[in-house]
């Protein structure tokens, strides 16, 4: 029996988020769901419920009646005790839960005897888990949206202009904390024409703002500011002081500042003190997006627009519901992804898999048992050397039992016989020409698989980018075909031939240099 997905209408105050949009509703009945949605659900994103029926979707009337036909509940917003208390044994929930701040609506679903995946605990340094990131997909949203507020509020162009009317200087933007809000922040004002430079605690991150048409502006301190997993730690005393002398240097010279900085569990850094919002230039715009957390600007009121100094300062909380048809598509894509991963077998059916590390992370409920925090995250692979081996084995008998391991071995052994039968029978019977390049063939398949397995996964987009580049070997073909070696010229190749070999190289050459140049910028970014 297919499970019904249900929609409802978000309560939470001003928000105008959906977590199915009409687009996904069609990807889901695919998987074999039937999707409930409450009537008016997508109305504030601009979604109408005609459109929700078009896709495949059942408009239910009311919250209470899409409860409880729902098996599985898709939400935006962590549920309120109203909606907590409309839950029944045995139904899911994909929501964002926040469970660490939540502790008692944590117990109140528990004791509904439910299955939570909240998908802000998503393991986010899993690769495999980035196509369900609603964080960054969030956040990405936020930086852009913080760009066009700051625009909204200042009084002049953001990108330099020389009319008849006078020259007009670009506007200069600052923007503090360049993670995925930053950068998102960092490439829309670099879009909208202005000067925009950034800093940040983790020196790692300079290449990404460069690479985004930014400046990396340095504090003058040596201290590395990456505190594992991608996030920052807390600096020391002289590093904060050389780090405020900077921040109220670019306070006197900028018109906007965007500030984003954040410790994941800790209160935002102070970065913007009341001096400096004094020293900036009026008129000027401060985005604090840390206004939830105290605000990296001491002047900032959450979810308020203030006017202190002169300078608008604006400290709103819902920026992605702010956008809200876009984050809602883009959220309910998350979720797509997740209901991918929850029901492989395509049948409508979700298996909540706790040996999967991207669900045992976003799993805070099980069957009413609280599963979070989960454990510990296990320790990334080990670098290329000989314990690899002993690794995957250990690996291979955890997840098979312990027969598994010599089963395994009996599997190689056949396949080296297998192959080594293959051999043997090409060898005796091909014609020697083909023996040559047989040879090269096998050799070229062992070197590539060699070379690529020790590339770390961090780096295979570059990797899949020089390959591509690579790959343009078909160059040579199309030059033996418009210059044929000397022993052919009695076969003069045909205008025609020429002319198509011509148009292959020109192909072939934007390939070639194209995916070189990418992937050298790529790796730049990897680059300390
Ligand atoms: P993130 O963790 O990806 O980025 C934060 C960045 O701040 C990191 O690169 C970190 O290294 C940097 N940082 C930390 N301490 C610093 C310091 N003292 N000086 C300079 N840089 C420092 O976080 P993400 O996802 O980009 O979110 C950014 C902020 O936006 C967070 O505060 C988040 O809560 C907030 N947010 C706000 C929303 C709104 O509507 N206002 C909506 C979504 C997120």
């Amino acid at each position: 029996m297919p499970q019904v997905i249900g929609v409802p209408r978000e309560t939470a105050p001003g928000e105008k988020r959906v977590a199915t949009v009409p687009e996904v509703v069609a990807k889901l009945v695919k998987l074999g769901f039937k999707v409930a949605v409450e009537s008016g659900a997508g109305d504030a994103a601009n979604f109408s419920d005609e459109t929700y029926r078009a896709a495949g979707a059942q408009v239910v009337q009311g919250a209470a009646r899409l409860w409880a036909e729902a098996d599985i509940v898709f939400k935006v917003r962590a549920p309120s005790a109203e909606e907590a208390a409309l839950m029944r044994e045995g139904q899911s929930l994909v929501s964002f839960i926040w469970p660490a701040q939540n502790p008692q609506l944590m117990q109140q679903l528990a004791a509904r005897k439910v299955t939570v995946l909240a998908i802000d605990s998503l393991p986010r340094m899993l690769s495999r888990a980035q196509k369900m990131d609603a964080l960054t997909s969030m956040a990405g949203v936020t930086g852009y949206r913080a760009v066009i507020e700051a625009a909204n509020a200042f009084g002049r162009f953001f990108n330099g202009q020389i009319t008849a009317a006078g020259k007009i200087p670009p506007a200069k933007i600052f923007i503090a904390g360049a993670g995925v809000a930053g950068l998102a922040a960092i490439g829309t004002a670099v879009g909208l024409g202005a000067i925009v430079r950034a800093n940040d605690t983790r020196a790692e991150v300079a290449d990404q703002v460069v690479s985004l048409g930014g400046e990396f502006v340095k504090v003058d301190y040596a201290e590395e500011g990456a505190g594992g997993g991608g996030y920052a730690k807390v600096m020391s005393e002289g590093f904060q002081q050389a780090q405020r002398e900077m921040y109220a240097r670019q306070a006197r010279e900028v018109d906007v500042i965007i500030t984003t900085a954040l410790i994941p569990g800790k209160p935002a850094p102070r970065l913007i003190t009341a001096d400096m919002v004094k020293s900036m230039k009026p008129g000027s715009v401060i985005v604090d997006l840390a206004a939830e957390q105290g605000g990296n600007c001491e002047l900032t009121e959450p979810n308020q627009v203030v006017v202190k100094h002169g300078v608008t300062i604006i400290g709103y909380t819902d920026l992605p519901s702010r956008l809200a048809k876009q984050s809602s598509t883009l959220y309910s894509t998350n979720l797509f992804r997740l209901s991918e991963e929850l029901c492989k077998t395509k049948d409508g059916v979700i298996n909540v898999n706790m040996d999967d590390d991207a669900i045992r992370g976003l799993t805070v409920i099980k069957d009413g048992a609280i599963t979070w925090p989960p454990p510990a995250p296990k320790p990334p692979a080990a670098p290329p050397s000989a314990a690899r081996p002993a690794a995957v084995q250990a690996k291979a008998s955890g997840a098979h039992g312990k027969s598994s391991a010599p089963a395994s071995a009996k599997a190689t052994a056949i396949t080296f016989a297998v192959a080594a039968l293959a051999f043997w029978f090409i060898g005796a019977n091909a014609p020697a020409a083909f023996i040559g390049h047989f040879t090269v063939f096998v050799l070229a398949c062992f070197v590539g698989y060699m070379v690529i397995w020790n590339v770390t996964p961090a780096l295979h987009t570059p990797l899949m980018s020089v390959t591509n580049a690579i790959s343009s070997i078909i160059a040579i073909g199309a030059l033996v075909q418009v210059a044929p070696p000397m022993v052919e010229t009695a076969n003069r190749p045909t205008a025609w031939i020429v002319g198509l070999a011509l148009v292959s190289i020109a192909l072939v050459a934007i390939n070639m240099f194209g995916g070189f140049a990418v992937t050298q910028r790529m790796l730049q970014m990897f680059r300390k």
